[in-house]
């Protein structure tokens, strides 16, 4: 594996591993404090590609609060590790200086999808978002890029930014939630909560899939909301910022359970933001 700093490295090592024709390239986008999570989009890709390249770069431009940028674990070393063992071909791993020679001042046209929820709470993050991933993209090329469905909202954004820049590449690989053996989904905000915290956690996971039972026995998709809200907002520990259940690809509140839906959630514990969704079926 090589680890390169530079977007004009980045170019002349993916010309020469592409020289020999047909070669497909995926691409793992992240912001490193890899965990499994990240590591079974980096599989995917290394099983479905020639040539697997992960970046790893904290983007500023999505942060809406500068504390989460500031507290955002960095763990380089451990990464490069990590990607190695996987049998990935190139991490790269730029400075905000390479990604952005000039300040991205773009405004991406990102409709609907990105109004609701994180969009809602979080102004400019979607934004950042497209700016980063539509740089990667034009860097790598890339035939395929891989997303988790932990971020829900982010790969309806991405799908958005790539429609409206009328890109013909990659094809976004949408990929299953990873989680803890306790059902809490893994994410690099984890190791910031408390023992005691950590051990309340998984409540969010269990509320979840118990509302997909209430849903499948007849309650409405107003109950279930109330359902989740209460159970949450009753842990002394947790405040729940929203619980939206929403189209699976408009993302906008639904009231019926009839083309299915997901159900998003984000919970406070302490100072740590938890997000985490759930698929109800369709259901007439
Ligand atoms: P980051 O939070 O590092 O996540 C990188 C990718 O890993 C995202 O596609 C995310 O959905 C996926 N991922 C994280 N936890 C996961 C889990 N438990 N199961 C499955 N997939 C998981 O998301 C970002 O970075 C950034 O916004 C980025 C797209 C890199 C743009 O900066």
């Amino acid at each position: 594996m090589e680890i390169i700093r530079t977007v004009a490295r980045l170019k002349e090592a993916l010309d020469t591993l592409r020289s020999g024709g047909n070669v497909k390239v995926g691409l793992v986008p992240t912001m490193g404090a890899l965990h499994a999570g990240h590591m079974s989009l980096v599989e995917r890709s290394c099983a479905e590609n020639d040539v697997t390249v992960v970046s790893v770069f904290v983007n500023p431009t999505q942060f809406n609060n500068p504390d989460d940028l500031r507290t955002y674990p960095r763990t380089e070393e451990a990464d490069c590790a990590l990607l190695e063992k996987a049998g990935v071909d190139i991490a790269f791993v730029p400075s905000v200086e390479e990604v952005y020679p000039e300040p991205d001042t773009r405004i991406f046209d990102l409709g609907a999808v990105a109004e609701v929820m994180e969009g809602a709470m979080r102004p400019g993050h979607f934004n950042g978002v497209a700016q980063v991933v539509s740089r990667l993209f034009e860097l790598s090329e890339a035939d395929r890029a891989y997303f988790g469905e932990k971020d829900y909202q982010q790969i309806a954004v991405i799908r958005r930014m790539a429609q409206v820049m009328g890109l013909q590449r990659p094809q976004i690989v949408a990929c299953p939630i990873q989680r803890a053996d306790d059902g809490l989904a893994l994410s690099s905000r984890n190791v910031r909560l408390s023992d005691a915290q950590r051990a309340e956690a998984p409540l969010i996971h269990r509320t979840l899939c118990h509302s997909v039972d209430m849903a499948a026995d007849g309650a409405t998709v107003a109950e279930v909301k109330a359902y989740v809200l209460d159970t949450l907002s009753g842990h002394p520990m947790m405040k729940p910022e929203y619980y939206e259940i929403v189209h699976p690809l408009t993302l906008q509140p639904v009231d019926s359970w009839a083309e299915g839906a997901t159900g998003c959630v984000t919970v406070w514990m302490g100072d740590v933001r938890l997000i985490d969704n759930i698929k109800y079926p369709a259901k007439n």
